[in-house]
């Protein structure tokens, strides 16, 4: 058994809605997290930036002796979705857990996506779903206003700016009559609550925060690198910016205080 953590990034802290539903399933790992916070966002910039710092990302992960990657962020998974072919660690992104949770979920086969600009504008939740189940109808739309609400800590279902927002990216598919919607981004679980509000209980939320800690578990299963800790793991927190944001509002969202276990990277020269 494998008590090597499991590394996980994304672009700032949208990526802890893996590490929170990994601490559920498997809360003997250790885990270490990487939050690009110096450079975020990622979702506005060109496949060839993404890529840089997403290699520099998992660089830094691998110089932690991880034994996995996991690319909690939508827009890495979809515009470098090769990143992790060679890698000499298992990986995974979001893409392929949630696309694989919507074809199931689906009933009328119209599938919801809502991401990143660069996310929806590289195809890849139609390409990958379609791959999969050619007869689905997938529907996609950027929120480019969601991430820099959540990264201030505007997610709550009573503030009228987080209402108004959602209702003006999401109302479109109420018309298209989805029944299934993909949060195709990681920091989009922390705003579940009232896109769901929104919605209503007739539109299945995938929450690719959880699917994609659930494939990450099976992946663990099948190379056999499971934990067998009876210990409850420790998470270690990077970023590369200032630690006292994140910490408080990670703090919020992990349910418990971080302060003083998140550390700064200099992600720039590794
Ligand atoms: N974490 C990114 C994602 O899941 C969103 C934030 C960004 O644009 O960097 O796509």
């Amino acid at each position: 058994m494998n008590k090597r953590p499991i590394g996980v990034f994304d672009s700032g802290l949208g990526g802890l809605t893996v590490v929170r539903e990994l601490r559920k399933i498997l809360p003997g790992e250790n885990i270490i997290y990487f939050g690009d916070t110096g450079r975020v966002p990622y979702g506005s910039r060109s496949a060839e930036t993404i890529r840089k710092y997403a290699k520099q990302d998992m660089d830094f992960l691998l110089s932690g002796n991880v034994k996995m990657i996991i690319a909690a962020c939508g827009t890495v998974s979809s515009v470098a979705a090769d990143i992790g072919e060679s890698l000499p660690v298992p990986y995974t992104g979001v893409l392929k857990p949630a696309s694989i949770a919507a074809i199931n979920a689906t009933k009328c086969g119209k599938i919801g996506v809502i991401g990143t600009t660069a996310t929806v504008n590289s195809g890849s939740y139609k390409k990958t779903i379609q791959s999969i189940a050619p007869d689905m109808e997938v529907f996609s739309r950027d929120c480019p206003l969601f991430v820099p609400l959540v990264e201030n800590g505007f997610t709550s279902e009573d503030d009228p700016i987080v209402a108004l927002t959602v209702e003006r990216y999401l109302a479109p598919f109420l018309d298209e009559k989805i029944d299934t919607l993909i949060l195709g981004c990681t920091h989009y679980p922390i705003l579940k609550s009232v896109i769901s509000k929104f919605l209503g209980d007739s539109i299945t939320l995938i929450d690719t925060g959880k699917e994609t800690a659930h494939y990450a578990k099976s992946i663990l299963e099948e190379n056999s690198i499971v934990s067998d800790s009876k210990d409850v793991g420790k998470c270690s927190f990077f970023v590369s910016d200032r630690t006292e944001g994140f910490s408080a509002i990670a703090g919020v969202f992990l349910g418990t205080d971080i302060t003083g276990e998140v550390t700064h990277v200099d992600i720039g020269t590794i």
